[in-house]
């Protein structure tokens, strides 16, 4: 998506002859928005709509969490146990018709290739490195990557040690801010990365193997399964602007101000009817009489959705790595007491987290009603006592 890429062996011009050991290759175009988005094109050794066997659908369903109040929350994900694979593993927390939020504590390796036929994935890694192996090519990976992964990739991934991610997959398009791009796609000045921060894929990798393959596409809310006949990596060159890649987050340059800078500043993608904001660790606001951290707000139209990855968050009491804040619309949220006094004078903040705010309300799962905090919505009742001024 961000700049042009080619990988393996193209002929000279699109919807020309390409041969293999005496075989016509099959060119697909994969695109959006009909023939008008960005496309890739790909030339393979199969043709991509051969399977060997439709092995079932399985439907995706949300167990939503029945509330009853409207509330601040606090989720504690990190105690959470592992639990299936990079897909199967993937426990949604909060969803709408824009944006499903699930947090993904693998135990195993997929066994399976998956693709995601209705939906962008951004994938943001907390803990873990490892490879993501697709059909245009290998996407190493590590802590604090975002892994950017478009509809219709085929993937699987490799990994060593314990992984814990977020996962977003919205049916509408996740892209790099708009005003971040000029009219040919290149990072202007003002914008918190730059086309460098951006790694897409490495070498391709072609595969010939025969054999029966699993493959696991994601459409019409459910999993359909296909066997094939041939490795689904069977892909010789492509070309394009469709393909997967990873942006880490301390690649992301803060923007400051004299005064408090609001979450716009932190936006590092743009989705439909929400936007992914990472707060990293920055200067702080240089104004003699500022208050470097977040003036109560409210968020009338939006909800917001804040997860906790590393440092400490000067203005939340309470939350650890793993936490999940969730502050609904219609309703104002502000700093604990005392912690606007606490932060007087701090120059800099080593806070580390991810936030989506939507723009239509969220649903709650029955997994996040698990992990929920039920004393954070009182927290702001407390006196801060001399043991809540210290961080
Ligand atoms: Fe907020």
């Amino acid at each position: 998506m961000p700049m042009y890429q080619a990988r393996g062996e193209l002929p000279r011009k699109r919807h020309t002859q390409l041969w293999r050991d005496g075989t016509l290759l099959t060119e697909e175009v994969m695109g959006l928005r009909g023939f008008s988005g960005n496309e890739t094109i790909l030339y393979h050794l199969m043709t991509p709509s051969r399977i060997l066997e439709a092995a079932g659908f399985e439907r995706i369903r949300h167990l939503e969490w029945d509330l009853d109040d409207h509330i601040h929350r606090h989720l504690r994900t990190g105690p959470v146990e592992p639990e299936g694979d990079q897909v199967s593993g993937r426990r949604v927390l909060m969803w709408n018709d824009d944006v499903e939020i699930a947090l993904c504590v693998p135990s195993m390796e997929m066994a399976y290739f998956y693709r995601n036929g209705e939906g962008d994935e951004v994938i943001f890694v907390h803990e873990g490195s490892g490879k993501v192996e697709t059909i245009v090519g290998d996407l190493t990976f590590r802590q604090g990557d975002y892994i950017v992964i478009p509809r219709g990739i085929t993937y699987r991934f490799r990994v060593s040690g314990s992984q814990r991610y977020l996962v977003f997959t919205s049916p509408g398009l996740i892209e790099i801010p708009r005003r971040y791009r000029n009219e040919y796609g290149q990072l202007l000045e003002h914008a918190p990365y730059y086309n460098r921060d951006i790694h897409p894929v490495a070498e391709l990798k072609t595969h010939t193997e025969r054999g029966e393959f699993q493959i696991k596409v994601r459409i019409k809310h459910g999993l359909q399964t296909y066997v094939l006949d041939y490795h689904p990596f069977d892909v010789v060159g492509w070309d394009g602007y469709v393909y997967p890649w990873t942006f880490n987050v301390e690649d992301f340059e803060p923007i400051t101000k004299r005064v408090h800078m609001p979450p716009p500043a932190h936006q590092t993608f743009e989705g439909q009817n929400f936007v992914i904001c990472s707060f990293c660790p920055r200067r702080l606001d240089w104004d003699p009489l500022a208050v470097p951290i977040p003036y109560a707000h409210s968020n009338l139209n939006s909800d917001e959705m804040m997860y906790y990855v590393a440092g400490s968050y000067a203005a939340r009491k309470g939350i650890e790595a793993g936490s999940i804040t969730l502050h609904p619309s219609g309703l104002p949220h502000a700093p604990q007491p005392g912690r606007a006094e606490l932060s007087l004078g701090s120059t800099d903040t080593d806070e580390l987290a991810v936030m989506c705010d939507t723009f239509h309300p969220l649903r709650l799962s029955t997994f996040a009603q698990q992990l929920d905090d039920p004393a954070y919505a009182y927290s702001w009742n407390l006196e801060p006592s001399p043991a809540d001024r210290s961080r």
